[in-house]
């Protein structure tokens, strides 16, 4: 396994894998690596000669400073992982690699998809995903990016991203791993408590209460509204938002929409300090 800290050092050894006209698979990432990452890593192993893992924490993202120094990082634990994955390729860069100039203000703009949910909560947050993965698509030039779909609204957002700079990648989004409690899998989870992991398993099973209600009666803004009644009354669970999304444009349902439209229902909460998010994507199929 190959890794890199440098932007030219990975570039020069990239120019060699494409002069033997072999294909490029990206997983960006921010470390802290579980089985999530891996399910990327090996559709991408998959799909591609050569797979390219990133991991870089991402100031620009974050906009909670808390957030930011308390991101877990240990890139010799993650190295050990993506050689036991079967990763080849990894790029590790520095702060100073990626942002030289730390005084840049260049921000994205997402429009209505970035004022809603995530970014509603988190301003700024799409911007700093929208810049890092523009810069890592630039560097690394690959066949396909590959992305979870724990992180709905960032999909889209790349899809965005993709479409409106023409990028010429092919973008993969990978469905959500779970914990054997439900449990969406996160590097944030190392920071529940025994007692806080349990409960939040409750999160994902509220989410298919709130499907199954939905599938039955067709009715979207009741079965959310019952389910939110629910999560709301458990601690430490502190609900931020559960919406309803049309998966068309990522834009929140508030009328009866057509049969077999795509929906997914997202949800941010907090159990005690840590903050998570989850999702659960279906087909409307009610008469
Ligand atoms: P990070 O949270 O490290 O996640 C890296 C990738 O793994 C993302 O595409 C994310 O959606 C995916 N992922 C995380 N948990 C997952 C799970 N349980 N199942 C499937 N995929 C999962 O997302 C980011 O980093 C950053 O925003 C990044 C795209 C790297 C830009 O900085």
């Amino acid at each position: 396994m190959k890794v890199f800290s440098t932007i030219k050092s990975l570039q020069n050894h990239l120019k060699s894998v494409r002069a033997q006209k072999r294909s490029i698979g990206l997983v960006p990432t921010m470390g802290s690596l579980h089985k999530g990452h891996h399910a990327l890593i090996a559709q991408s192993r998959k799909e591609n000669d050569v797979t390219v893992c990133s991991i870089f924490v991402n100031r620009k993202q974050f906009n909670n400073k808390k957030d930011l120094q308390k991101y877990p990082r240990n890139l010799a634990n993650d190295l050990q992982f993506l050689k036991s994955w079967g990763c080849d390729t990894v790029f590790a860069p520095s702060e100073k690699e990626i942002y030289p100039n730390s005084e840049a203000e260049l921000t994205i703009n997402f429009g209505t998809v970035d004022k809603i949910l995530e970014g509603k909560f988190r301003p700024g947050h799409f911007s700093g995903v929208g810049i890092i993965v523009s810069k890592l698509f630039n560097i690394v030039t690959p066949d396909r990016a590959y992305f979870g779909l724990k992180d709905i609204q960032q999909c889209f957002i790349i899809r965005h991203l993709v479409d409106e700079l023409s990028f010429g990648v092919k973008l993969r989004f990978l469905k959500t791993v779970r914990e054997e409690n439900g449990l969406a899998v996160s590097s944030r989870n190392k920071r529940l408590s025994k007692k806080e992991f349990d409960v939040a398993s409750d999160i994902f099973r509220i989410l298919n209460l709130a499907k199954k209600e939905i599938m039955v009666t067709g009715d979207i803004k009741g079965g959310i509204s019952n389910s939110k009644k629910i999560l709301k009354g458990m601690k430490p669970i502190e609900l931020e938002y559960m919406e309803p999304v049309n998966m068309k444009d990522f834009s929140i349902v508030t009328s009866e929409i057509q049969k077999d439209s795509r929906v997914a229902i997202c949800v941010a909460a907090y159990v005690g300090e840590v903050r998570l998010i989850d999702n659960v994507i279906f087909k409307l199929t009610h008469e």
